[in-house]
C-alpha cells in the first residue's frame, strides 16, 4: 500500500463511484423537470424509503418537490446516460432537448423516464437541512417500484466524478458470518 493524505475538499470523491439517477418532478402547473443526481441511498426497508442529497439552494428539483411533495427516481443505464446528463443544464427547454422521453407514472403525478429500467415513485417524507451541511437530504417514501427483470448490473452508469462514468465490473461472493 502507498497511503497518501487526501485534500479534505476532495475527500467526498473517495465515496465514488455512485449510482447515477435522474430525478423527475412536475411543478404545481404540471410542467416537467428532471435532473441527474448521484447522492442517493436507502434509509428504510419498512416502509421502503430513500434519500437524495441535493444542494441546499432552491434548485428546480427542490422547488417542485416542495410544491407537489412527489418525485420519481429513475436509475440511469449506459444506453441513455448522455440524455439523462443533458438534464443537468439550466436552460428552460433542457428536458425537451435532452432526449429523455417520459410516460405516466403509476401512483405519483411526476412522470417516469421511459428509458429507465428501474424506477422508484416517491412521496416526500421530509426535507432535512443537516446543520452546517451544504446539501439537503430529500427523504422519500417509495410508493411504487418497477424494474426490468432482464437488467444486467453492467448496464448501470455509475458516476466517478466530473465527466467520468463507469459500469459495475466483476461480481464476486463472500461468506458472511450472521
Ligand atoms: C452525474 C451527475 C450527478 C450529479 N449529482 C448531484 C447530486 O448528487 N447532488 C446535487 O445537488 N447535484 C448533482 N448534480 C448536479 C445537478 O444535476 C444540477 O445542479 C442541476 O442543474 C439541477 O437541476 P434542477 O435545477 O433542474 O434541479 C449532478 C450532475 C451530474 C451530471
Amino acid at each position: 500500500m502507498n497511503m497518501k493524505e487526501v485534500n479534505p475538499t476532495l475527500a467526498i470523491r473517495q465515496l465514488y463511484p455512485r449510482l447515477t439517477i435522474l430525478v423527475s418532478t412536475v411543478d404545481s402547473g404540471g410542467k416537467v423537470n428532471a435532473a441527474p443526481y448521484s447522492w442517493v441511498a436507502p434509509v428504510s426497508f419498512v416502509p421502503p424509503m430513500l434519500y437524495v442529497g441535493i444542494q441546499a439552494r432552491e434548485t428546480l428539483t427542490v422547488k417542485n418537490i416542495r410544491e407537489t411533495k412527489e418525485f420519481v427516481v429513475n436509475i440511469v443505464t449506459k444506453e441513455w446516460a448522455q440524455e439523462a446528463v443533458n438534464c443537468e443544464s439550466k436552460t428552460e427547454d433542457k428536458v425537451e432537448k435532452s432526449g429523455v422521453k417520459f410516460r405516466e407514472s403509476k401512483v405519483v403525478k411526476a412522470l417516469t423516464a421511459e428509458q429507465a429500467k428501474v424506477v422508484f415513485e416517491c412521496k416526500l417524507n421530509q426535507i432535512i437541512k443537516v446543520e452546517k451541511a451544504d446539501h439537503f437530504l430529500i427523504v422519500g417514501e417509495i410508493v411504487h417500484t418497477e424494474a426490468d427483470e432482464n437488467l444486467k448490473r453492467d448496464e448501470i452508469a455509475m458516476h466517478i466524478g466530473g465527466e467520468k462514468f463507469v459500469s459495475p465490473g466483476n461480481e464476486f461472493s463472500l461468506e458472511r458470518k450472521k
